[in-house]
């Protein structure tokens, strides 16, 4: 039998909340204005991704080079058009199938964290009305090392007072699968089985993981 696990860990952007659309559109507006274009394919390498390696991908694409004081200026004006984006954020947003999660592990009383790369996390889950459900959060304020670097979730588990291989991880980003592969945590894949093959399941949203699945996997008193 498969041993049980004690905290879960979400990923906020494309796991909780519907904004990696937001994060594509504002990322493409961009690269437009400096006279290329990102396809969808391309942003599945950037989700989970820092803003700053983000933009330097981005950069490396469109063969631009820029000065500092020009890359900071294009992660702000970016940034501003995101937080344009989502702001009218609500629990519409809230991806299918992800409350009823929330709500049923904070009745059975399972620690859970956030775990995201974005430095608007906090705000974000104000927003949704949903920050005071979560035990720990770690966001891209708080880490040095970006996904696929696993410090964002190993951070977490120091926070919620769990061994990193009693964490559960829902992550939707190639980089998040392998950041939670290396830290050595069990990892489902919340997407397209094509991309997120090295996750240990994969579902297409929450509204496919139904309760006997989570007590399969974690402690749940
Ligand atoms: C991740 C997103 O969660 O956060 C990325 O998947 C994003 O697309 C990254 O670039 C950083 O987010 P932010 O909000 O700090 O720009
Ligand atoms: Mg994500």
């Amino acid at each position: 039998m498969m041993n049980k696990l004690k905290a879960v860990i979400f990923d906020l952007d494309g796991v909780i909340v519907d904004t990696a659309r937001f994060h594509y559109i504002a990322w493409r507006k961009m690269a437009n204005d400096l006279g290329f274009d990102i396809t969808l394919e391309q942003n599945e390498q950037l989700k989970g991704v820092s803003r700053v390696h983000s933009l330097n991908q981005i950069l490396g694409w469109g063969n631009i080079q820029v000065s500092q004081p020009e890359f900071e200026a294009l992660m702000r004006s970016k940034n501003e058009h995101y937080l344009e984006l989502i702001s009218n954020l609500n629990q519409e947003d809230l991806l299918p199938g992800v409350q009823p999660i929330l709500d049923y592990l904070h009745q059975h009383q399972v620690p859970f964290a956030l775990g995201s790369a974005s430095r608007n996390a906090r705000a974000i889950l104000r927003g949704l009305k949903i920050d005071g459900m979560f035990s720990a959060i770690v966001d891209g304020n708080d880490v040095t090392k970006a996904k696929p670097h696993p410090e964002v979730f190993l951070i977490a588990a120091e926070k919620l007072g769990v061994a990193p291989d009693q964490c559960l991880v829902f992550e939707d980003a190639q980089a998040g699968v392998e950041a939670a592969n290396r830290a050595g945590m069990r990892c489902v894949g919340i997407g397209d089985q094509n991309i997120l093959g090295k996750a240990d399941y994969v579902f297409s949203d929450f509204s496919q993981i139904n309760t006997e699945f989570i007590n399969q996997h974690i402690l749940t008193d």
